[in-house]
């Protein structure tokens, strides 16, 4: 029997979403996967189905749409089968100056990292409280760890999700529900591309694979803890991070990111 039985990822068309989606087919899970291209959606559900014999159902939203949204909410409240692990993952960033990015940028981003996982999580867990069950694993970012002049949206966009995910890991402790924060470094995907952002200045050693992050985070929503930062260097960031006050992390980044 698979760990989740069945599992709902959204961003599942690329990147660590996709990554997710991949490594719970091969556990054994049922899937619905989210996104926006559907031709992507469903060549990955054809491959997933031949490779490892599961279920997959391919779920076309825009979730910064709301009408959109509120399907995959549906889905997750009143759907059948019920879902037994929520990955909210779909998420976007941007580089600039605050004042710069045109602000209907800006308000997407809050809507598909903050608003989509907020009301996601929400309709997930009516389902999964009184069944005393389920995973919610909310991909968010080391940027969120500090404020990120340049970044300014984004990074406040993945400290409310990390925010939001340990508070809610402490709200279901003991009910059989475990919500979990994922916090990816650098990783090799679409996203430096849909976010316009340099990575050519990033070194070598920092890099992730998508392969990898999912399946740390994985790992530790079945383990049912609180945060999983993979790879040791960005654990040893995070460390460092927790320790620096925003007056000196703010300033630092703000000359390395101009
Ligand atoms: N890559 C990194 O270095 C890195 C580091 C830290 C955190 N993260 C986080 O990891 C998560 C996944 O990013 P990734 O790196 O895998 O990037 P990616 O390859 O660009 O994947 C993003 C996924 O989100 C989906 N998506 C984007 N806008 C959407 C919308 N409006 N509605 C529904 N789905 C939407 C995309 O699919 P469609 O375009 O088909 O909709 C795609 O499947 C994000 O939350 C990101 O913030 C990434």
């Amino acid at each position: 029997m698979a760990r989740w039985p069945v599992a709902l990822v959204t961003g599942a068309s690329s990147g660590i979403g996709r990554a997710i989606a991949v490594q719970l087919a091969i556990d054994g899970s049922d899937l619905i996967i989210v996104a926006r291209r559907r031709d992507r959606l469903e060549a990955l559900a054809e491959e997933l189905r031949a490779a490892h014999g599961v279920k997959v159902d391919v779920l076309v939203a825009d979730v910064t749409v709301p009408d959109q949204l509120a399907a995959v909410e549906d889905r997750l409240r009143d759907g059948e089968p019920a879902v037994d692990l929520l990955v909210n993952n779909a998420g976007v960033g941007g580089q600039g100056s605050f004042a710069d990015i045109p602000l209907d940028r800006q308000d997407r981003q809050i809507r598909l990292n903050v608003v989509a996982p907020v009301r996601l999580t929400h309709a997930a867990l009516q389902r999964m409280l009184p069944r005393g069950h389920g995973g919610v694993l909310n991909v968010s970012s080391i940027a969120g760890l500090q404020p990120m002049p340049h970044l300014a949206t984004y990074a406040a966009t993945k400290a409310y999700l990390s925010s939001f995910t340990h508070a809610l890991h402490e709200e279901v402790r003991g009910k059989g529900v475990s919500v979990t924060n994922l916090l990816p470094g650098f990783t090799r995907t679409e996203f430096h591309g849909a976010s316009d952002l340099d990575r050519s200045v990033v070194p070598k050693l920092f890099w992730m694979t998508a392969d990898d992050v999912a399946r740390a985070g994985l790992r530790a929503v079945a383990q049912g803890r609180a945060q999983c930062v993979p790879g040791l260097v960005y654990r040893v960031a995070t460390g460092i991070s927790n320790v620096t006050p925003w007056s000196v992390s703010r300033r630092v980044l703000g000359v390395v990111l101009r």
